[in-house]
């Protein structure tokens, strides 16, 4: 069988030849669509419809791990996964805004402590919105559970680490995950896109599958789960506590990307 890049150049100029040869019967989709993409071609001078269609589906995906920063993936996920470019948005967990600072999207912020001054103070497992509000809803939860502070970050602010993973949750913060999601599905509007945030993390001498659990979980409140990229990040939180290592140090990740429908293409 020939190597990828020969089987490029065989069927390279095959638009343009008639059908039925040796090239046509080891490959017949490359040329198939070898053929679509000459058809293609020669319509561009009429400007027709098919033009069109063809540019709207160049294949440029987003990479699947990523190296920048959150904002910056934010921006070309809200310009990749929705149908169509959404108007409304909604960040469920907003803190102080860092997402959006930037961007040149309106959003509603909300988060349950008034302190970060979000537009709306509120539950997001309890939203005060109607049915069917948005477009899109961003979600970042607390990541590590009962967590103080050290001497460079202050977590429990910053990260909403305040959050407690009590002894009857499994000490897992994973509880919080199915009050939220009936909530984001209910406000967002069908085919509406769920963009959140996941870290897994260690605690109760556990290795805590945050993102298993939130994926599961949102499979059971009508999502279908559509797409993943790792996000690694450039300083791991690392507590001066912590003095024996067990696990692999956590320093990626996931940004988990969903859709209010049966399915994702
Ligand atoms: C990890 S921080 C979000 C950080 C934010 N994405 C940013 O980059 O600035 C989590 C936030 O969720 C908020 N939060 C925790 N539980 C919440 C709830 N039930 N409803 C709304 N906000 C909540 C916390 O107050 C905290 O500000």
């Amino acid at each position: 069988m020939a190597e990828p890049t020969e089987r490029i150049d065989a069927v390279a100029d095959y638009g343009t030849r008639p059908a039925g040869s040796a090239v046509e019967t080891l490959f017949p989709v490359a040329v198939k669509r070898r053929r679509k993409r000459v058809a293609i071609q020669k319509d561009q001078g009429r400007g027709s419809l098919m033009v069109k269609q063809s540019s709207a589906k160049t294949y440029a995906p987003l990479p699947s791990v990523w190296f920048g920063d959150d904002s910056e993936l934010i921006d070309k996920m809200l310009r990749f996964y929705p149908r169509k470019k959404p108007k409304d948005i909604l960040d469920a967990t907003v803190n102080c805004g860092r997402f959006w600072r930037g961007l040149d999207w309106k959003i509603v912020g909300m988060d349950i402590n008034p302190a970060h001054n979000p537009t709306v103070v509120g539950d997001n497992t309890d939203m005060p919105f109607a049915d069917r509000s948005f477009d899109v809803v961003v979600y970042d939860p607390p990541h590590i559970p009962n967590q103080g502070k050290d001497g460079c970050k202050d977590f429990s602010t910053r990260f909403g680490l305040t959050v407690k993973s009590p002894k009857e949750q499994g000490y897992s913060l994973s509880y919080m995950y199915p009050p939220f999601l009936a909530e984001a599905f209910r406000v967002l509007r069908p085919e509406g896109i769920l963009l959140c945030k996941l870290a897994d993390y260690v605690h109760g001498h556990r290795y805590q599958w945050a993102h298993l659990d939130f994926v599961r979980a949102a499979e059971i409140a009508g999502f279908c789960p559509c797409d993943s990229i790792v996000k690694v990040r450039q300083g791991p939180i690392i507590d001066p506590r912590w003095k024996v290592a067990h696990h692999a140090r956590r320093q990626h990740c996931f940004w988990l990307i969903f859709r209010k429908s049966k399915k994702c293409e």
